[in-house]
């Protein structure tokens, strides 16, 4: 079975092709991000505008990548929430659209569903099952999959996700929009232990997060240490280091948690925080003492990408699932 898979969240259009033999056959992604950049971050209205742009010709694109004949597909998977509602009725009606013209069936994907089996893309793909740990802009959850499509909840975070207090932490020091991966370079250059945060609800049971304290924290050290509002640049590396370290702490003490509760001896992280290097170190040395396993995506299929939303439609469209001729899109939509 071959898949055609659009995604249109939020800023990135996405589209790919899996083939349930031959595997992904091609994908093409388009960031919106320097379109956003000067408005400090994604304007709704553009993101779904540009997407009208990208998406036709990106979508004929990939059947050429492939060496496919245009339509030569058993369905489409769209990204039908959460998101942005203006863009993903983009790449809903759009992938609906192509499904009723091709006469084949269109399946609505969950975002965060993709997220979460994008490292099944990968030439070694963890097995089920195993914990997941979905990091990304919008969301922050720990997730126990005994099977595919089979979700239990362990915890979520009760306000900011981590990407967002990544984002929110750099906008604070000045870094342009989208922060994440900026502050997480500067974090590279800062000094251990200089500053150190509060290590938020660890010694709460359970697996719920909670980040906005630690960037509430992160404000007033910036406000210390900040002479006419400028703070030196080594200090700024060292306060983005501490907040790093402080979150990948978290992150890394509540896995462990969801590994022993779960009993599971596989940990799967998701999302764009899961191309953060030093989170990957930190649950690669406590999986090594748990003897547990850590699996990823290849850092372009951690953010946003067409590729995960082929997949998960194939796996839902294999098991015999498709989605009426409504078009429905949801800004929110639990997993
Ligand atoms: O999964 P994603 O592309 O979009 C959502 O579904 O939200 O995640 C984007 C988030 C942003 O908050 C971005 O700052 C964060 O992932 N991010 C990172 C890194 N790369 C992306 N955060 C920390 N370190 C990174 N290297
Ligand atoms: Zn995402």
């Amino acid at each position: 079975m071959r898949v055609l898979g659009i995604e249109s969240s939020c800023d990135e259009t996405g589209v790919a092709i899996y083939d349930s033999e031959q595997g992904l056959m091609a994908h093409q992604l388009y960031s919106q991000v320097k379109m956003h950049a000067e408005f400090g971050g994604v304007v709704p209205e553009l993101a779904s505008r540009d997407h009208i742009r990208k998406l036709a010709p990106m979508i004929r694109g990939v059947f050429t990548d492939a060496g496919l004949e245009f339509g030569d597909v058993d369905g489409i998977a769209y990204t039908a929430g959460p998101g942005l509602v203006g863009a993903l009725m983009v790449g809903a009606s759009m992938g609906r659209s192509l499904a009723m013209g091709w006469g084949v069936p269109a399946i609505a994907v969950h975002h965060m569903e993709g997220h979460l089996l994008a490292p099944m893309l990968e030439e070694q793909p963890p097995e089920y099952p195993f914990v997941a740990l979905l990091v990304s802009g919008g969301h922050t959850m720990l997730v126990d999959v005994s099977a595919p499509g089979c979700y239990r909840i362990l915890g979520e975070t009760l306000d900011d996700a981590a990407g967002e207090a990544f984002d929110k932490t750099a906008k604070m020091m000045g870094l342009p929009y989208p922060g994440g991966p900026l502050l997480s370079q500067k974090a590279d250059q800062g000094v251990k232990g200089v500053f150190e945060f509060p290590r938020p609800m660890i010694d709460r049971p359970g697996m719920d997060f909670s980040f906005s304290g630690l960037k509430t924290a992160v404000r007033l050290a910036i406000a210390r240490h900040a002479v006419d509002e400028v703070v030196e640049e080594q200090i700024q590396a060292d306060i983005a280091c501490g907040f790093q370290q402080a979150v990948i702490e978290t992150l890394a003490i509540k896995c462990r948690r969801a590994l022993r509760e779960t009993g599971h001896k596989t940990l799967v992280i998701a999302g764009g925080v899961s191309a953060n290097k030093s989170l990957r170190t930190a649950l690669h040395a406590m999986c090594k003492k748990e003897r547990a396993r850590v699996f990823y995506a290849r850092p372009e299929f951690c953010t946003d990408n067409g590729a995960m939303i082929a997949y998960a439609g194939w796996l839902r469209l294999k098991a015999g699932q498709q989605s009426s001729l409504k078009v429905e899109v949801k800004a929110r939509w639990p997993l």
